[in-house]
């Protein structure tokens, strides 16, 4: 069901062309911080119109450069034509050479030819719900923002397999400071990079439930493959981490409904609470919504605020990504909103939360 809804909502609207994604591919190098290997392929496919053609059957607001390295790591995680020559540049699976070796192009594009028809097939289906750990530790920074006791609804969008939703259930050590349950299996840790005290006290969350394109079910091998993939291969750790996260929140079968938030927020606001706050949190999800749609996505999360008071924390590429890029050096801001206000930006930081940098005076922008 969550396939064919997302269908429905997103292909009408413009997928990249070729020139495009020769440009995105271009800029692995920015975009694949942490994975040495995906700068290399990056550059392999911007130069292949074949590897690019495959590419381009990704959806619109998708991104492909995400979703053809992770079709690819999903067949090499699945066996495919085991063991594939490839698996030897890919430390998930044991692999150890450099990425700087001029026989992987040749190697990467026998395998993305072997096996274009089921690459094609996932990259034309699948979409980007990278869901990482280490994110829960802005939510906390977001929600210390927030002036409320509680008890909030706490509402995801954007929750892929609900591993957010489950945020205090995490250790958590951002700078010196350690919050959260200490025997638990899933640990985070995020430097804080200020002298600035780090906030704490966050409001008691009530009821938790999050919306989705495609929820992802953690109990359902095939989706946890899925979400494997999604982790660039050198970032052991974060699977591990993923691992262990996905096995707690399985246990607890998050509710997540299934649907496009501007469509399905409408319906939802009947159902919400109107005694309590809600908190809506979104991480690297407006991102992946088509240029088009980002105005009723924005509206539709506004508008939850008409019957009850309405918080917003997101952790997002900002509108300004490229001013922003240049003063940080990455692309990710953490914002807090109260109901129609401004919103205010809290902190940089990165896409993964292996840093984050607060803003000395909170600025303007989301
Ligand atoms: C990159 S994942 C991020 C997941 C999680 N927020 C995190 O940070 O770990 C983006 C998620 O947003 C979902 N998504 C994208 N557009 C959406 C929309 N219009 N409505 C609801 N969910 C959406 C995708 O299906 C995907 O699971």
């Amino acid at each position: 069901m969550g396939q064919s809804l997302s269908a429905m909502t997103v292909d009408h609207v413009r997928r990249p062309d070729r020139r495009d994604l020769a440009r995105r591919f271009s800029h692995g190098e920015r975009e694949f911080t942490s994975s040495p290997l995906y700068q290399r392929l990056s550059g392999i496919v911007a130069a292949d119109d074949r590897l690019l053609a495959i590419a381009e059957h990704c959806r619109a607001g998708q991104q492909p450069t995400n979703l053809l390295f992770a079709a690819v790591h999903y067949l090499l995680l699945s066996g495919a034509g085991t063991p594939p020559p490839l698996a030897a540049w890919y430390p998930s699976l044991g692999g150890t050479r450099d990425p700087r070796d001029p026989a992987l192009t040749s190697v990467f594009t026998d395998f993305c030819g072997t096996h274009e028809a089921a690459l094609t097939a996932l990259v034309a289906s699948r979409l980007v719900q990278t869901n990482v750990v280490q994110r829960s530790a802005a939510l906390r920074i977001g929600l210390a923002a927030i002036d409320e006791p509680g008890p909030v609804t706490l509402l995801e969008v954007g929750a892929s397999g609900g591993i957010h939703l489950a945020f205090d259930a995490y250790r958590c050590r951002i700078g010196d400071i350690e919050i959260g349950p200490t025997g638990s299996p899933v640990r985070i840790r995020t430097e804080w990079r200020s002298p600035l005290p780090v906030p704490t006290r966050i409001p008691e969350i009530g009821d938790r439930l999050g919306i989705d394109l495609h929820p992802i079910d953690l109990t359902d091998p095939t989706e946890r493959r899925w979400l494997r993939a999604l982790v660039w291969p050198e970032n052991l750790p974060q699977y591990e981490l993923l691992r262990a996260a996905a096995d707690l929140v399985a246990a607890r079968s998050p509710r997540i409904l299934v649907g496009d938030a501007a469509t399905l927020l409408p319906q939802l606001d009947e159902t919400l609470p109107t005694d309590r706050p809600l908190v809506v949190w979104h991480a690297a999800t407006r991102v992946h919504v088509p240029q088009e749609r980002r105005a009723a996505f924005d509206a539709a999360i506004g508008a939850l605020g008409r019957r009850r008071r309405l918080y917003t924390v997101s952790l997002e590429a900002p509108d300004d990504t490229a001013q922003w890029y240049a003063r940080y050096g990455i692309s990710y801001a953490l914002s807090v909103r109260a109901g129609a206000e401004p919103a205010r930006r809290l902190a940089a930081a990165d896409g993964h939360l292996t840093w984050i940098e607060p803003l000395p005076e909170p600025g303007a922008g989301t």
